[in-house]
């Protein structure tokens, strides 16, 4: 016991810090492991001038993660508009790796899923997704009480105030609604702090449209091959029959440039069999999903790098 404590001591002391639960918005990695990866010239500059710890998001759990994903010119995640409303309207949807919620309360506010439930490895991230709820919320509200709100023409706010004045309606949308009222989407969308990756037994819950959108690297990263089987897998099970997967994949390219953000990935990186475009074949073939149909190939309005394929696949 006292050895142990003391070898805890000397690691704190030597600035390494064991890896519990996800930090929050990242993780300071130990100074002496980020200076083994530097170009000799540069690790002795480096202890001249000692850096601060470098954050790192070991799990892709970045904040503001969509300030820099999204072109500055475009004003929605271009994703949204290449999904269709019949893939999550009156259906109970899952949002794998959800980041900050914008897309999951996004999806939610448009195409008028039943419930849709947003989870993440990272609890700092989860909280910041309910924050963006609530805001979202009050926004809506703020636009619909304001007095400028009876002179602005917004659709959105007129049909959730005809939406709620109309008992009957009972949430669902009209023809012509765009937007989900206020209290629904506190109603329907929700957020969990949960590492996705775990035990197999735990599906009971089921889904009609399951995202798993710029996850999968992250995922194979820190818990390899067997880990990305495991997420599949374990989709499908949570999936209805007829049920359908947004799998947004990172291509390798992209891998190599992340394998260096913590000890694991480096090892795991070293050991992946499974590629990207080994997926395709892993899901039908392997996994149970019937089909598979590519919904873009390279998304456009999206930074350089972000422009990756979206395809669905069908339990
Ligand atoms: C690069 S972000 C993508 C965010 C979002 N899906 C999107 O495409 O806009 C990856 C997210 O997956 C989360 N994540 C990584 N591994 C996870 C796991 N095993 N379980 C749950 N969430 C995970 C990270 O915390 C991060 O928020």
């Amino acid at each position: 016991m006292a050895a142990a404590a003391e070898g805890r001591k000397q690691q704190e002391a030597r600035g390494v810090r064991k890896r519990k639960d996800p930090p929050s918005h990242g993780q300071t990695i130990a100074a002496d492991e980020e200076e083994q990866r530097q170009p000799q010239r540069q690790q002795e500059e480096g202890r001249k001038r000692r850096r601060k710890p470098k954050t790192c998001f070991v799990y892709g759990n970045y904040k503001s993660y969509y300030s820099y994903r999204i072109d500055r010119n475009v004003k929605e995640d271009p994703r949204l508009a290449l999904f269709k409303r019949e893939w999550f309207e009156g259906k109970d949807c899952l949002d794998i790796g959800c980041n900050e919620g914008l897309i999951t309360i996004s999806i939610a506010k448009k195409f008028f899923c039943q419930s849709i439930l947003g989870i993440d490895i990272d609890a700092g991230l989860v909280e910041t997704a309910y924050w963006n709820l609530r805001k979202s919320a009050r926004m809506k509200r703020g636009n619909c009480t304001s007095m400028e709100a009876s002179r602005i023409q917004d659709s959105e706010c007129v049909n959730s105030l005809n939406t709620n004045a109309d008992p009957a309606s009972n949430g669902k949308p009209s023809s012509s609604q765009t937007s989900l009222p206020v209290d629904e989407l506190l109603k329907r969308v929700s957020f969990r702090h949960e590492n996705f990756v775990g035990s197999l037994r735990e599906c009971s819950e089921k889904y009609d449209t399951v995202l798993c959108l710029s996850v999968a690297k992250w995922v194979h990263l820190n818990w390899g091959d067997d880990g990305l089987i495991n997420m599949f897998v374990k989709i499908w099970r949570l999936l209805r029959p007829g049920g359908i997967l947004l799998l947004e994949a990172q291509p390798w390219s992209s891998y190599k440039r992340n394998q260096n953000v913590s000890a694991t990935a480096r090892a795991q990186f070293k050991s992946i069999c499974l590629r990207p475009h080994n997926f395709r074949e892993l899901l039908l073939d392997k996994v149970g999903f019937r089909s598979a149909e590519v919904i873009t190939d390279s998304l456009s309005g999206t930074v350089v790098g972000f422009d990756r394929p979206v395809v669905m696949f069908c339990k």
